[in-house]
């Protein structure tokens, strides 16, 4: 999904559907196309995302959280969707989840966490942290998408299934492509698990420091 009227189609798309349509002219589409340009700046597109009204969770959400870090970072981290903490303070990866992150970042990368960019598949919190949708999760994702065209990271890092699947396409399972190398759109996409699956089964630790290891490994061929 490249931009928002893609976005907003298939939102209407998923509206029809629901109330039992098979088929549709295409021309049902009326937006002023000229607030749906995705803008050129990271300060533009967050501004716009804050407004942003195009799938239910924006009804329950606190503050969008539109991510953050170095507008020029060559290490991004994508997470799943805001947690309550982050949606009480519009931030990535604060509460527990986050501290264990910030700790992967600074102890086993050795940068400090303002040096990378941190965003998530979905900006607005999924009520009581259940899974987006793909109606959601598609619907948000040009946010994330034009994030990534204008940072250019050089590596990505997915944290946990729904990252990976919504960036690559593959519904292949975290454990089985976790630490894995995927060449795509100019950068390196690595998966590795999630930090809250960390939190509940802190053995897995180790698997996340090798692909850690591999990340560093390309950092220090630049
Ligand atoms: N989990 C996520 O996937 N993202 C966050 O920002 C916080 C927790």
């Amino acid at each position: 999904m490249k931009n928002l009227k893609n976005a907003l189609l298939l939102k209407q798309l998923y509206q029809l559907k629901q109330l039992g349509y098979r088929y549709t002219s295409a021309s049902i589409f009326k937006e002023d196309e000229t607030n749906l340009a995705l803008p050129n700046s990271l300060e533009k597109l967050k501004e716009q995302a804050l407004k942003c009204h195009l799938c239910e969770l924006s009804k329950s959400r606190t503050h969008v959280v539109f991510g953050e870090g170095s507008p020029n970072a060559a290490i991004m981290f994508v997470g799943e969707g805001p947690g309550a903490t982050e949606d009480s303070m519009g931030r990535p990866f604060v509460g527990r989840s986050g501290e264990l992150l910030t700790k992967m970042i600074e102890n086993v990368l050795l940068i400090p966490r303002s040096e990378v960019y941190i965003a998530n598949i979905v900006k607005c919190r999924p009520p009581n942290n259940r899974v987006p949708t793909p109606t959601e999760a598609h619907t948000c994702q040009p946010f994330l998408n034009r994030q990534i065209e204008l940072v250019k990271p050089k590596i990505i890092i997915t944290l946990g299934g729904t990252a990976y699947h919504y960036l690559t396409g593959d519904e292949t399972g975290i454990t089985k492509v976790r630490g894995t190398l995927h060449q795509q759109h100019g950068y390196t996409l690595i998966p590795t698990y999630h930090p809250s699956f960390l939190l509940r089964n802190p053995s897995a630790k180790k698997e996340v420091f090798e692909d850690l290891k591999k990340v560093k490994a390309l950092m220090e061929q630049w």
